[in-house]
């Protein structure tokens, strides 16, 4: 069976969806593997690399024509049309956001699998690529912070005088979350956090920070996320958040719900109640943002705050963001294909909740 490695064509995507270390791997595992030409370079994995794997270096025609087709993004209208009819194709395709492109997928006659809808259970943990790309957002979070801020991060005790440590909110403890508790940890910051399902509390104190208690105890589905807050409960959410906001340094926010707009936890008000030089790091800044005055995609000041809204932390250190996405892929692909060859049992809780397109072809 042969796998293709198209280069990433969505403008900024420095990730690549499968790295030399799992292609080697994958071809032990008796796949064939094309790649195009380029198509790792931006994540620091040179073509000589992939070639040293045993891949095939091609073109992206080749690479996209491939029976089954490996891509960080979902499949451009382009690349659509030169997928084969039967193939397989694995990877972010934005099901619950994007019905265009499921829809493409499907008019192309594929069956493609989803990477954000494999199931969240302790079967799939090592297919789990919103894991994987979260714990890389939460620490690179964590540094973009520490860069932007005027101040450092540790107490530091100097011939100058005691410097006091930097005291970061990090709120929404899932994955990146914690991840973000862990990195300003290490860097010596104070640490506070909130979520709303409070069977994090526990995680959050391992971690050396202290869980907010706001009063407010959302719902978990049983895919193990949120629900959404009723409009009460996000009032005051917000109106709680507001009084502790004002003696933050840095806010980080990861607070999703699945399909959701971004839930809003910081108002304007609440950003005009920090100090001067303060950081807020939006990660929900693609669904909305979870900071009203976030601007997606970008870094801006607004009432002496800096509001980062990057949308594309993983890509930003795409080395090891693809690492962990091609074990991802690696994975799930051998689940659908062990032995390297197709074998669909739509029975499974894995392979057919992750088809988004083709199920039952
Ligand atoms: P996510 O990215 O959808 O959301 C991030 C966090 O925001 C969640 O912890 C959520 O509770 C929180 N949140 C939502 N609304 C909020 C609000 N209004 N205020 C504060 N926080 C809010 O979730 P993520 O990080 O992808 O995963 C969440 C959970 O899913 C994990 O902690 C775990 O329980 C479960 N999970 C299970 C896995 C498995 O068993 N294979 C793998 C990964 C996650």
């Amino acid at each position: 069976m042969r796998i293709g490695v198209p280069r990433e064509t969505t403008s900024g995507e420095q990730r690549v969806a499968l790295v030399p270390e799992t292609v080697a791997k994958l071809i032990a595992a008796g796949f064939e593997v094309v790649v195009e030409h380029g198509a790792g370079e931006a994540a620091s994995f040179p073509d000589a690399q992939y070639a040293e794997a045993g891949a095939t270096l091609g073109d992206a025609a080749t690479a996209l024509g491939a029976a089954v087709v490996v891509k960080v993004r979902t499949p451009s209208t382009d690349e659509s049309s030169r997928l084969t009819r039967g193939a397989l194709v694995i990877g972010f395709l934005a099901p619950l956001t994007d019905a265009e492109g499921v829809a493409r997928l499907q008019a192309a006659g594929v069956k493609a699998f989803a990477l954000e809808s494999i199931p969240r259970i302790s079967r799939a943990q090592s297919m789990d690529a919103l894991s994987s790309q979260s714990t890389v957002a939460g620490y690179k979070a964590v540094l973009v912070a520490a860069d932007r801020l005027p101040k450092f991060f540790p107490m530091l005790i100097t011939a100058a005088g005691t410097v006091a440590p930097a005291k970061v909110l990090v709120l929404g403890a899932g994955v990146a979350g914690l991840q973000a508790i862990a990195t300003a940890r290490r860097l010596g910051a104070v640490v506070s956090a909130f979520d709303v399902r409070p069977a994090v509390k526990e995680q959050v104190e391992s971690l050396g920070a202290v869980f907010l208690d706001l009063g407010i105890r959302g719902e978990e589905t049983a895919g193990g996320y949120a629900a959404e807050l009723t409009p009460e409960q996000q009032a005051q959410q917000q109106a709680e958040l507001q009084k502790r906001i004002a003696g933050m340094d840095v806010v980080i926010t990861t607070a999703l719900i699945p399909g959701r707009p971004a839930p809003k936890l910081i108002t304007t008000e609440a950003v005009r109640s920090m100090r001067a030089g303060s950081v807020v790091v939006d990660l929900a800044a693609e669904a909305g943002g979870n900071c009203e005055l976030t601007s997606p995609g970008e870094v801006v000041v607004r009432e002496n705050v800096t509001l980062v809204g990057y949308t594309d932390l993983p890509s930003q250190m795409a080395w090891h963001a693809s690492q962990l996405l091609s074990r991802n892929i690696a994975t799930l692909l051998q689940h659908l294909a062990p032995k390297a060859e197709l074998t669909l049992d739509w029975a499974d809780e894995i392979t057919a909740g992750a088809c988004v397109a083709g199920k039952g072809s």
